[in-house]
């Protein structure tokens, strides 16, 4: 039986990884800290080692003994590594940098261990070549998209020095149930699709004609098992994450209101500085060379959020 680590498996992509390993008959061990992910994401008896990445103790420790890692653990929010800038730097860089380092370490006869880890459209910036390839020019306009690609670079030489197989992968706007809407760094949809559970008006920052292209966690798990079974020693490959299509935010709020039986009701507050216009991906490299595409139509997946939203607030 194959055993996995995820870092930062008690968090919103971490914990339906971990559910889809499970499944399918895998074990699992997860090391987290617990600063935006829960316990309760995960099974009752789930294994959890409870650690920050940055240590190369507990990263080591998680590690031992297993067949491949997913490094999802990061600080995600965008603002909250601009304001947290060195902080943020050491978890979403130097703690890449730790898990590319146990791989070597603790790999078995001379093989390291393969690590899938997150990387994001971040690393693009304001790129105006849409969609978006991975061969476009990689322009970060902030702390947390330097720190992304810098943990690509990273990747680059733990497998030219080390011979560390990684994939990393560039997703895009992830959405689905267990994004915490309550968080102020949350992802768009769970925050509109709580505000209609909650039937409030739906605030957009700025006109609403931001493009962006959303990808429902479901597919983004088969992207992350597909990833790990092509990570090859002494390969780093790139990939994003991605649909391929655009909607804007108007049209999405328009949408939820729709699928939550409410009439639209929108309240305009300021643009938000910073806010890249329009981004979108090119998902043609993944296609042909990962074999997938994103399948889930967006109005399903977006009734299985407002679904797994509402039960929640019924549980608690
Ligand atoms: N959600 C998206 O749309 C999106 C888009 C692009 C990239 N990503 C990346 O995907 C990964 C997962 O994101 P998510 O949306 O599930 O976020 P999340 O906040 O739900 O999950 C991150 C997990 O990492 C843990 N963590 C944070 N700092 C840690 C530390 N120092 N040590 C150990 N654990 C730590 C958190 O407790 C949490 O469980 C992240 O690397 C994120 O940057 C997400």
């Amino acid at each position: 039986m194959a055993t996995w680590l995820i870092t930062g498996g008690c968090g919103f992509i971490g914990s339906h990884l971990a559910d889809a390993l499970l499944a399918r008959g895998d074990r699992v061990r997860i090391l987290d800290d617990l600063s935006t992910g829960k316990r309760e994401n995960l099974p009752a008896r789930q294994e959890l080692i409870l650690g920050n990445v940055v240590s190369s103790e507990r990263v080591e420790q998680a590690m031992d003994g297993v067949d491949g890692c997913w490094h999802l653990a990061a600080i995600a929010s965008v603002s909250r590594c601009n304001e947290e800038w060195i902080p943020s730097h050491q978890v979403n860089q130097t703690g890449s940098i730790r898990v590319f380092e146990a791989a070597r370490r603790l790999g078995r006869q001379g093989r390291p261990i393969p690590v899938v880890y997150a990387s994001s459209a971040a690393v693009y910036g304001d790129n105006p070549a849409l969609p978006v390839a991975e061969t476009a020019e990689a322009r970060p306009l902030t702390a947390y998209g330097a720190d992304k690609l810098g943990s690509e670079l990273h990747a680059r030489v733990a497998a030219g020095v080390h011979g560390v197989g990684s994939t990393g992968l560039r997703f895009f706007n992830v959405f689905g149930p267990r994004q915490d809407p309550d968080s102020p760094y949350s992802g768009v949809i769970s925050i509109f699709a709580r505000r209609i559970l909650d039937s409030l008006p739906i605030l957009i920052h700025g006109d609403g004609g931001q493009i962006r292209d959303f990808i429902y966690v479901g597919d983004v798990v088969r992207f992350l098992l597909r990833a790990m079974e092509r990570t090859a020693p002494g390969r780093a490959e790139i990939f994003n994450v991605c649909t391929g299509g655009a909607v804007t935010i108007l049209e999405l709020a328009q949408l939820l209101s729709r699928l939550g039986g409410q009439e639209l009701r929108i309240e305009h507050g300021p643009a938000r500085s910073g806010d890249i216009r329009a981004s979108s991906g090119d998902p043609g490299r993944a296609a042909r060379l990962l074999g997938l595409r994103a399948e889930w139509p967006l109005e399903l997946a977006l009734g299985q959020t407002l679904a797994g939203l509402a039960e929640r607030s019924q549980a608690s």
